[in-house]
């Protein structure tokens, strides 16, 4: 069934105190639950309990024991009757499950034998019968009983106020959490479990405990989590004045986890990808991965628990907000244009797709089946750039004037987006009237530029219009900031000769009309307006730019997110006007390969950004430009035009291997840095199809401590048939077969080559004694790496690779439908590609809604990829 926004009704009662008794038992697993609960609505007759997959043992209402007749019980729902008049009652609720067989791992599951939680959205409710929404926030106190030998660690939210030994020898634990919280947030943690401790002092005083609880023998590899920790808990006090509020502070990684990590109060549950690294075991991708999720995870503590969300329409609020809070930490912490390439390509490559196509909705969606389908690149990732353009507009001091009022104000509520867009407004003294409809809004707005020079009167003109086909017809128009800075012929920045600028060589500029002109003057020569600074809003730019004009930006652009991404144009031009001729991608015009030598030479660049600016645009980048993607086409040229910059610039290849392979880096420059752009050579020395460069990317395998240069020797050879590359994955896989996230590796290089076996490979690899469909990370590193990284063999004419994807979804329909559900994704996509794929894409589509017993998870999916 649909759930519409528009029928949002307050709760008929409310829950002040829950009491919960779990007992932990290898066959099944009782749940005692007693509730004090308060009306809140006067006339409701009926108190309705969510509950799925539970089996309900007994209900007491205010201690007398409900005969079965007096209450009714459905596959979702208890109901039970209450008289109008009761004001407050209690109920005790008794209820059996079966964690070890819960393959959805939503509510209380097992994971490598300890037992563990997942109940954001709605996985409460597979614990006890409850108010399973968030807007229903009670106080928890929870006990755990189990045996102490097995599960001698036992975890849940706030503070541990009791332990001890039953005369049946089984342990028992009590945990409180003073906040009051939705069930969401509720977790519970048991098992045989090491733990690595340290401490952080607030600065009002408070000593927070730290503890990591991992897998025995992973104990050497928690140091990076636990220092992200420590760095997110400072920043947030420095940057937005919050404090941690509890004496605890619990991070525990599991390796069987749907997401990347959960937030629950106190007690944050990780998939144990962002907590475990270590310089031999992770790349530096993962190093960032996880200072960015810890982070993510932290600053939910107020954005999101201290204040959370009234319904799961409001996703946004936390997500969106916290998502940007994690960027902004990340910038700061890191190269801070690097960060924000990094942040815009990942949007790029996800959101925008997903809000071109049939399950495009606005970052507040106005209805859904199942909300775990919203946990989507849009709802998180354009939500972050929404809150961006808010602190864009509002100005660094404004924006957290509006955040303070928010906090203030809010706390301990569950609220919706536009109390956070009030307390916004009310805090900065700006208006966000016309703002707002970026929340309901899909689509990505798409801005026609056009400049008109008078060279008599030195005026300068700007025209731009806005679109955004996905907004239904004539939308009315968005409020969007354009951060502006206007160059000379040199390249130099020109301040602003009047308007509210002046004197400045970078101003934010309103968009608030469907076409609007800004006209600057003061001008002898026409200058050249560098648009959308820093990727100010979440747009495409459709502008007739030459070769030469991005050549200039590429070169001169002082804002390093525009320099990268006037390259990248260039680049996608160039390689779409080769796939028109036909061609091969080998012939580069010389205002290309002119630009990327100055770059090549620039030592004044952050290496990390030097390696981002010499990568071609990606094949899924290039496609979103294409009316038909041509998927062989662009591979084809993208190919050829690496291996012809590997050979135009092989000198200099080698030279930027051996300085960063020997030389230190340059002051402020992370390693990880030159690695990037040592590892973005050997990509182009490889490429150029020399044996010479096969046995360089060996030997760096072989020396290799460091797992960021192994694999991206393993990364350089998967296209290849050569024996090097074979023994090297060989090797790779019997070195590090006893640890899953490697092996993880293993299998994404794999699923990501574009070799004529690769098909088969794949087929093979499913077949493999290491890859099973119960591991969400395994099942995403072969099969999602594969639907999602691999455009060549995914859509191959075949149509085997979307058999190999429906038949995935098929087996995980049932057992974790939430997972299926996000697989769908790749087939949705099917109107961008020719007939005959397009019919092949169908076909899978419409087998996947005749499964039997189809979870309202895939259907939701697949119906909307197919019809929408
Ligand atoms: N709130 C978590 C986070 O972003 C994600 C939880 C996702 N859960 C889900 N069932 N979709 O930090
Ligand atoms: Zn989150």
């Amino acid at each position: 069934a649909t759930i519409y926004l528009k029928d949002y009704k307050e709760p008929d009662f409310l829950i002040e105190t829950v009491d919960l008794t779990v007992e932990l038992g290898e066959e099944e697993t009782i749940v005692t639950s007693r509730l004090a609960i308060k009306r809140n609505d006067e006339t409701a007759t009926k108190l309705s309990l969510n509950g799925e997959h539970l089996t309900l043992q007994s209900v007491k209402m205010d201690g007398h024991m409900l005969t079965p007749d007096e209450y009714s019980v459905t596959d979702e729902w208890l109901h039970l009757p209450v008289a109008a008049i009761t004001s407050e009652f209690s109920l005790e609720i008794i209820t059996r499950i079966k964690p070890q067989e819960n393959t959805a791992l939503e509510g209380l599951y097992k994971s490598s034998g300890n037992f563990c939680t997942q109940c954001e959205a709605e996985g409460f409710r597979r614990i006890t019968y409850f108010l399973d929404r968030p807007d229903v926030m009670a106080i928890f106190t929870t006990t755990i009983v189990g045996d102490g030998d097995r599960y001698p660690v036992m975890l849940s939210n706030g503070n541990l106020t009791l332990q001890e030994t039953l005369p049946d020898g089984r342990k028992r634990v009590t945990w409180q959490d003073p906040h009051p919280k939705p069930a969401y947030l509720f977790a519970l943690v048991a098992g045989d479990l090491a733990v690595v401790e340290d401490k952080f002092t607030t600065r009002s005083g408070r000593d927070v405990k730290l503890q990591i609880f991992v897998e025995k023998g992973n104990e050497d590899k928690c140091d990076h989590a636990m220092t992200s920790l420590k760095k997110s808990m400072k920043w947030d006090e420095e940057k937005y004045g919050r404090e941690y509020d509890l004496d605890i502070f619990m991070i525990v990684a599991v390796s069987d986890f749907n997401m990347g990590a959960m937030e629950n109060k106190g007690l944050n549950i990780f998939n144990s990808k962002y907590v475990l690294a270590s310089p031999e075991t992770a790349t530096d991708a993962d190093f960032d991965g996880i200072e960015s999720v810890i982070a993510h995870e932290y600053f939910h503590n107020w954005t999101g628990n201290r204040i959370t969300c009234r319904d799961w329409f409001q996703l946004t609020l936390k997500e969106g907000l916290t998502v940007f809070r994690d960027q902004q930490f990340s910038a700061d912490m890191n190269s801070a244009p690097v960060q924000r390439i990094s942040d815009v390509q990942g949007l790029r490559a996800a959101q925008f797709p997903e809000d071109a196509g049939p399950l495009a909705h606005p970052i507040q969606p106005q209805s859904y089946v199942e909300i775990n389908n919203f946990y989507t690149a849009t709802v998180y990732e354009k939500g972050a750039e929404v809150i961006r353009m808010i602190h864009t507009i509002l100005g660094e001091e404004n924006f957290r004037k509006g955040m303070d009022l928010y906090f203030e104000r809010h706390d301990g509520q569950a609220v919706t987006t536009e109390e956070f867009i009030a307390a916004l407004e009310d805090g900065s003294g700006i208006d966000l009237t016309q703002f707002r409809r970026w929340y309901i809004t899909p689509g990505t707005p798409e801005i026609t530029v056009n400049e008109k020079f008078d060279a008599e009167t030195g005026q300068y003109t700007l025209t731009l219009a806005q679109t955004n086909l996905k907004a239904g017809k004539d939308p009315e128009p968005l409020h969007i900031p354009l951060k502006l800075g206007l160059l000379d012929v040199n390249g130099n920045a020109v301040p602003f000769s009047d308007g509210p600028f002046k004197g400045e060589t970078e101003g934010v500029f309103d968009l608030t009309k469907k076409r609007q002109s800004f006209t600057f003057s003061g001008f002898s020569t026409q200058p050249r307006a560098s648009l959308f600074r820093g990727f100010s809003a979440p747009v495409k730019i459709r502008q007739e730019s030459s070769d030469d004009a991005l050549a200039f930006f590429f070169a001169k652009d002082e804002d390093l997110f525009n320099r990268w991404d006037a390259g990248q144009r260039l680049a996608s031009n160039i390689l779409l006007k080769q796939i028109e001729d036909a061609g091969d991608g080998t012939s580069l015009p010389s205002a290309f390969l002119d630009a990327f030598a100055e770059t090549l030479s620039d030592k004044t660049l952050d290496r990390a950004f030097t390696a981002a600016a010499l990568t071609l645009p990606g094949e899924q980048d290039i496609a979103q430009k294409m009316p038909v993607v041509d998927v062989d086409a662009i591979h084809r040229v993208r190919e050829g035009a690496r291996r012809q910059i590997g050979l135009t610039f092989e000198d200099d290849w080698r030279r930027i291997y051996e300085e960063c392979e020997n030389a230190p880096s340059p002051a402020n420059q992370p390693a990880s840095s030159s690695r990037k752009l040592k590892n973005t050579a050997l990509s182009y020395l490889i490429a150029t199809g020399q044996e010479e460069f096969i046995t360089l990317a060996d030997s760096q395998y072989r020396k290799s401590k460091n797992m960021t240069d192994s694999v991206a020797a393993l990364a350089g050879l998967k296209d290849i048939n050569h024996p090097v590359r074979e023994a090297m994955f060989a090797d790779y896989y019997e070195k590090w077969q006893k640890d899953a996230l490697i092996v993880d590796k293993w299998f994404t290089l794999q699923a990501m080559a574009t070799r004529e076996s690769t098909i088969d490979d794949i087929k093979a690899l499913m077949e493999h004694p290491a890859f099973t469909l119960r591991n969400p990370n395994r099942l995403r590193s072969l099969i999602g790496a594969f639907a999602s990284g691999n455009p060549v063999y995914f859509h191959d004419k075949s149509g085997d690779g979307y058999r190999i994807l429906s038949g995935v979804i098929a087996a995980l329909n049932k057992t974790n439908p939430q997972i299926a559900a996000r697989l769908v994704a790749p087939l949705g996509q099917w109107r961008r590609y020719d007939k005959d794929r397009q019919d092949l894409m169908v076909t899978e589509l419409e087998k996947i809604l005749k499964l039997p017993d189809l979870s309202d998870h895939v259907y939701e999916m697949a119906n909307k990829s197919l019809h929408n």
